[in-house]
């Protein structure tokens, strides 16, 4: 069996639902993420994206179940792992470069200032920082600054997996457009595998490998995972005119109107959870003909 780079195991999340009763989110979910991949997850507000994300960061403990990294159970937050919340959560004190070499700094203890900040800037660039804009506080910065500071701190520091709790959330459509590109442009240079929660279904066609789709609460269930068969780079002008684009969309488009409460409560009965692979690929050739069956059409031409 092919190991993951990123091994979800028999995951199991519950809480007390403040009635006295216990609320399962999700139960037994299993799934893996390969080295280098970048995956979406998608799936209704309220159904567990967020605290799958906080356990594989090591922010929370599951009620049961492992994560495993490279072969090693995650346990407490570490700097393998660099987390992009919706807030940004800068430091508000310190200017946009200093945000970033912070971690640099703690991350790599004998590098000499000038490497550190060489390394900052250039991560700064990438997201299209420039400048004297990376003197200034995060109250000088726009929205769309903060969050491309955000996105290069956590890049910079070079962790083994980048996990994004919906960074654009609170971004205009123009904004949230080029800082998607720029993301983009940052991951295919670094490599990082990212696992990234999004609400907007193009964001995640434009951007991930796969998109893994969740029904809704309670005993959620990671019941799909839809490869993206839409050849990089791409560009967001581009991809719609892609004969996969709006197949793909239309199938995560049902899924989440329709199929996501259909498939919602379903109890795991004690069995490991794995999403169904789908694979919607209207570019490929058809399949061969049976030769039993061309003889059959040849006979049938002759006769
Ligand atoms: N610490 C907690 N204590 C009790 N219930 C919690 C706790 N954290 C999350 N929940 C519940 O678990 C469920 C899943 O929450 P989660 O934040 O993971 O959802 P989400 O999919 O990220 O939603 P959204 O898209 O709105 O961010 C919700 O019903 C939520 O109320
Ligand atoms: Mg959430």
């Amino acid at each position: 069996m092919k190991k993951n780079f990123l091994s979800i195991e028999r995951l199991t999340q519950t809480f007390p639902d403040g009635a006295g009763g216990t609320l399962t989110v999700f139960e037994n979910a299993s799934f893996g993420i390969d080295k280098g991949e970048f995956v979406c997850i998608l799936g209704h507000s309220g159904c567990g994206k967020s605290t799958i994300m906080n356990v594989l960061a090591g922010l929370s403990e599951p009620t049961s179940g492992v994560v495993k990294m490279d072969g090693v159970a995650v346990s407490g937050p570490s700097l393998d792992r660099g987390v992009v919340f919706q807030n940004y959560s800068l430091l508000p004190w310190l200017s946009a470069l200093k945000n970033v070499t912070f971690g640099i700094k703690a991350r790599y203890r004998n590098w000499s200032r000038d490497k550190v900040i060489e390394h900052a800037t250039r991560y700064l660039a990438m997201v299209g920082l420039e400048g004297d804009v990376i003197h200034r506080k995060p109250s000088q910065l726009s929205g769309g600054m903060r969050q491309r500071v955000s996105i290069a701190r956590a890049f910079a520091n070079q962790p083994k997996l980048l996990l994004l709790d919906e960074p654009f959330g609170a971004l205009d459509a123009l904004t949230r457009g080029t800082i998607q590109e720029e993301l983009l442009k940052v991951w295919s240079q670094t490599e990082q595998t990212v696992f990234m929660i999004t609400h907007d279904i193009d964001e995640a066609i434009l951007l991930a490998d796969r998109i893994l789709l969740m029904t809704n609460g309670p005993f959620a269930r990671v019941a799909e995972s839809v490869e993206i068969t839409i050849p990089r780079p791409r560009v967001r002008t581009d991809i719609v005119t892609h004969p996969n684009y709006y197949a793909i969309r239309n199938h995560l488009v049902q899924f989440l109107g329709k199929r996501s409460k259909e498939l919602a409560g379903q109890r795991s009965d004690g069995e490991s959870q794995s999403p169904d692979p789908v694979r919607i690929d209207l570019t490929e050739p058809a399949p061969e003909p049976e030769p039993d069956l061309v003889r059959a059409q040849l006979k049938a031409v002759n006769s």
